[in-house]
């Protein structure tokens, strides 16, 4: 059974007047363990997809199962689907400006135990699994941007998610900082199984994975 399989996803735009199709009938698995690149040019629906994977978003039609099933579609429930089953890396950090790096890798876990005192311990466990373990304190700001995003992917982390869903997540970093944050995620895979899809318009990366697909008119292709 695959961690997550889609059947038939199209999503299309309307809201400019003209009727865009931007996913046109996406089939897409991800094994437990995979760790999967899509590319593509900018404006391929490469977000749009994740936003979809991540059900951050709906498609027009098609579906997506998470180890072969449906997840649940009323709001509170699907919110605390994601919180327990996804992680997201995005682009920019997203940290909360005014949580130090402990306290913003502890959120997603204290809102769903409402556990404070385990969440930051676990937070903090993690942070220094990462190489942040002088960096608990720090808030966003007084962090450069490779430490920024190492706290976003133990946020991520924190819930122990079937799944990280990672939208360029070094498009803002330079090379040296870009290649730790991919030397992270490669560690990550190797040694705790961790599955992640990564959207990245960089070819040195998206050859480092195990599979690399292409988006293009609507459709993934590998390769
Ligand atoms: N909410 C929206 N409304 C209208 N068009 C959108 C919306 N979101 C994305 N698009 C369009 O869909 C296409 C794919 O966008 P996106 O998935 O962000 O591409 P990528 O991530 O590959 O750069 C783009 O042409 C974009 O302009
Ligand atoms: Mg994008």
């Amino acid at each position: 059974m695959y961690l997550l399989e889609t059947e038939k996803i199209v999503k299309t735009f309307n809201d400019t007047g003209e009727k865009l199709l931007i996913l046109n009938g996406i089939d897409f698995r991800v094994e437990r363990g995979e760790m999967v690149a899509i590319t593509g040019e900018s404006g391929s629906g490469k977000s749009t997809l994740l936003h979809i994977l991540g059900l951050l978003d709906k498609p027009d039609s098609g579906c997506v199962r998470f180890n072969g099933e449906l997840a649940p579609t009323e709001d509170k429930l699907l919110s605390k689907f994601r919180n327990q089953n996804i992680g997201f890396v995005f682009q920019f950090h997203y940290l909360l400006e005014d949580f130090n790096a402990r306290e913003n890798v502890a959120m997603p876990r204290l809102i769903g135990t409402g556990n404070r005192s385990e969440s930051l311990r676990i937070a903090q466990d993690l942070l220094s699994s990462l190489g942040m373990q002088h960096r608990l304190n720090h808030y966003p700001n007084q962090l450069s941007g490779g430490e920024q995003q190492r706290v976003a992917i133990a946020r991520a982390l924190i819930n122990k998610p079937d799944i990280v869903f990672a939208d360029e997540p070094t498009g803002n970093l330079d090379a040296k900082h870009s290649n730790e944050i991919i030397s992270l995620i490669e560690e990550l895979n190797r040694d705790m199984k961790q599955t992640f899809v990564i959207i990245t318009h960089d070819k040195s990366i998206s050859s480092r994975m195990q599979k690399s697909y292409t988006m293009q008119d609507g459709a993934l292709r590998l390769g």
